[in-house]
């Protein structure tokens, strides 16, 4: 038996039993006629005691011997501790050892296993399983488990049933590139790792399972940012004879779970706003509801005069920024240099100070009076105390980078608060995006997607107005789940590929299989995927997905640990029929 308990559970209710321990030496405090080992496992820490008077004199040098991360088993009788430590549970008491063995050495770590560690980012993903002690790591992987747990809990609870799709699939189309595998016994020919099962899952709404759910790992190659790793997992589900509101009522119904279970928040207000809405109030398609904020279009009242940069903008709009005339000119021009960052994009910011006597002063008096300013303050709900700032250029971009700025300063004034939850549906997504490299249109969900009941007819005259039965739930500024219903009947996905660019051949060649399927009697369905990566690190008051990864890759999408991608040899490159020719 290695161990009668573990590191985290003695207290003064065991005073006076005989314990076993296993576990690592987070530290040695040697006081010459005393020591002390903290020893650590995935439970917690227990302080072990060794002293001249009631421990072998063996074992007292054996401890001098021993260094941090080596594996130990000590056995001994619990004792209450003279100075206590209320700060961990088992600080009331510690365990006078009377045998002690080294299980297994260790080197010295290359960092310390400690909350604070002195390893910098790269030696600790290198080192990862030594990362994983630590409490901070070890503690989100716990967590990432608990809500994975509530959430299967939950579905099952529901009638979903949890079934498996294969990785080693043929391309699915969503949007990303992919990652692809050889396959050694087809020569020449590849298989795709899926982006997201949404083929199979639709699949087995033709094949009846009716209420699907997968917890379930995803490949897509494409850069890669805090929130995005190239593979991730997705609670990935799909219910058939349902309509939009369905899925809506179901994932609400999730997402309030969670909230509560894991984090013990009751969400009374889970609101909708359209994409339409969530563009125009927050330039934003995934927009923070927390706090305020909100854009004000100025076009009406700032177009007016002889200020050319507005006049000949396709959209002029603004924010107050809370408190924001306490800012100094030269916090201001820092302001300024922020939103020109190549990141951002800017030209360049108009802005409004509104004073607390209710005068404003703007960077653009020449052009404009105070009653045009005080519309401005109006249109953007300023207060005397605020600070309006405002851009102006092509709607979109101009969208884009106000969101930006908005969001920028509400971290800076603390507004993202971690605690604070705030759940949002953003409904009618556009069916189609314009590709500005290719002047193409694409699907901005997948091609799977539907319209919106009567405008299949738009897609003709005016495909970038279409809009799509599609959704995604929107967590404090972060897009943590998306779907849509999909269509089930053969003639309308045709129509679909046809305004996506695909011949018949080749929506044959790609989707022929799902095509054919929907000959035999496909139901209505739809679905929805979560991305469990952003939304455990959400709940966790971070958004960082790789702190939530035991293993993740880094920004180059390496996984520097076991060194992957890496080169094959010869041998296999030869078997695959694989020539490199670089
Ligand atoms: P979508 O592409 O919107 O939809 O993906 C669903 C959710 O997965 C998460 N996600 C990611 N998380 C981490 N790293 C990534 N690279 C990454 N990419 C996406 C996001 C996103 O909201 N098949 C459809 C779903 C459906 O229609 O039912 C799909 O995959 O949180």
């Amino acid at each position: 038996m290695y161990r009668s308990h573990t590191c985290g559970e003695l207290n003064t209710s065991n005073i006076g039993t005989v314990v076993t321990l296993s576990g690592w030496i987070q530290k040695i405090r040697d006081k010459g006629f005393v020591a002390w080992i903290d020893l650590r496992d995935r439970y917690g820490i227990t302080q072990l005691v060794f002293d001249e008077d009631r421990t072998p004199k063996e074992l007292l040098n054996q401890v001098r011997s021993l260094s941090r991360e080596t594996v130990i088993q000590a056995k001994g009788k619990v004792i209450e501790r003279a100075s206590k430590n209320t700060a961990i549970a088992t600080g009331e008491i510690e365990v006078l050892i009377t045998e002690l063995h080294v299980l297994n050495e260790s080197l010295l770590p290359p960092f310390t296993i400690e909350d604070e560690t002195d390893g910098g980012e790269d030696i600790r993903m290198k080192y990862r399983y030594l990362d994983i002690r630590r409490n901070p790591v070890k503690e989100n992987l716990i967590f990432r488990h608990k809500v994975s747990m509530e959430v299967r809990r939950y579905l099952s609870d529901q009638g979903f049933i949890d079934v498996e799709t294969p990785y080693l699939i043929k391309s699915t189309p969503e949007g990303a590139r992919d990652f692809v595998v050889p396959s050694r016994m087809n020569e020449g020919q590849f298989y795709a790792l899926p982006q997201s099962p949404q083929t199979f899952k639709q699949l087995l709404m033709v094949g009846g399972m009716d209420k699907y759910f997968q917890i379930v790992k995803c490949f897509r190659d494409e850069d890669l940012r805090a929130d995005r790793q190239p593979e991730f997992t997705q609670i990935d589900c799909e219910m058939a004879f349902i309509e939009q509101e369905d899925i809506l009522n179901t994932f609400e119904g999730l997402t309030k779970h969670l909230l509560k279970e894991i984090k013990g928040v009751e969400i009374e207000n889970f609101p909708r706003m359209t994409f339409d809405e969530a563009m125009k109030r927050y330039g934003n398609d995934k927009p923070d509801i927390r706090f305020g904020m909100e854009f004000g279009e100025l076009n009406n009242v700032a177009q007016h005069r002889d200020f050319n940069v507005f006049n000949s903008a396709e959209l002029v709009v603004g924010i107050a920024i809370p408190g924001g005339n306490s800012h100094t000119r030269k916090e201001i021009d820092k302001l300024v240099d922020w939103v020109k960052r190549p990141q951002v994009g800017a030209l360049g910011m108009v802005y409004c100070r509104c004073n607390e006597d209710g005068s404003y002063k703007s960077s653009v008096d020449k052009f404009y009076n105070q009653e045009d300013l005080a519309k401005w303050a109006e249109a953007t709900g300023a207060k005397p105390g605020d600070l309006i700032c405002v851009l102006s250029g092509d709607k979109t971009k101009v969208r884009a980078q106000l969101s930006a700025l908005r969001m920028e300063i509400a971290e800076r004034l603390g507004l993202r608060k971690a605690d604070e939850f705030a759940p949002l549906w953003v409904i009618d997504f556009p069916l189609l995006e314009l590709d500005e490299e290719t002047g193409n249109y694409h699907a901005m969900h997948h091609p799977f997607t539907s319209p919106k009941p009567g405008q299949l007819e738009l897609l003709d005259s005016n495909p970038g107005e279409v809009k799509a039965n599609a959704y995604d739930l929107v967590l404090n500024g972060n897009e943590i789940g998306g779907g849509s219903i999909r269509i089930h009947d053969k003639e309308t996905q045709a129509i679909m590929f046809k305004h996506l660019g695909f011949t018949p051949d080749e929506a044959k060649e790609q989707f022929g299989f799902l095509m054919d399927a929907f000959q035999y009697g496909a139901p209505p369905h739809g679905g929805i995927a979560f991305g469990l990566d952003r939304l455990v690190s959400i709940l966790g008051g971070q958004e960082t997905i790789r702190d939530f990864i035991a293993f993740p890759k880094n920004n180059s999408g390496r996984d520097v640990m076991i060194d992957a991608p890496a080169n094959l040899d010869d041998e296999q490159l030869k078997e695959l029929n694989l020539k490199l020719d670089l």
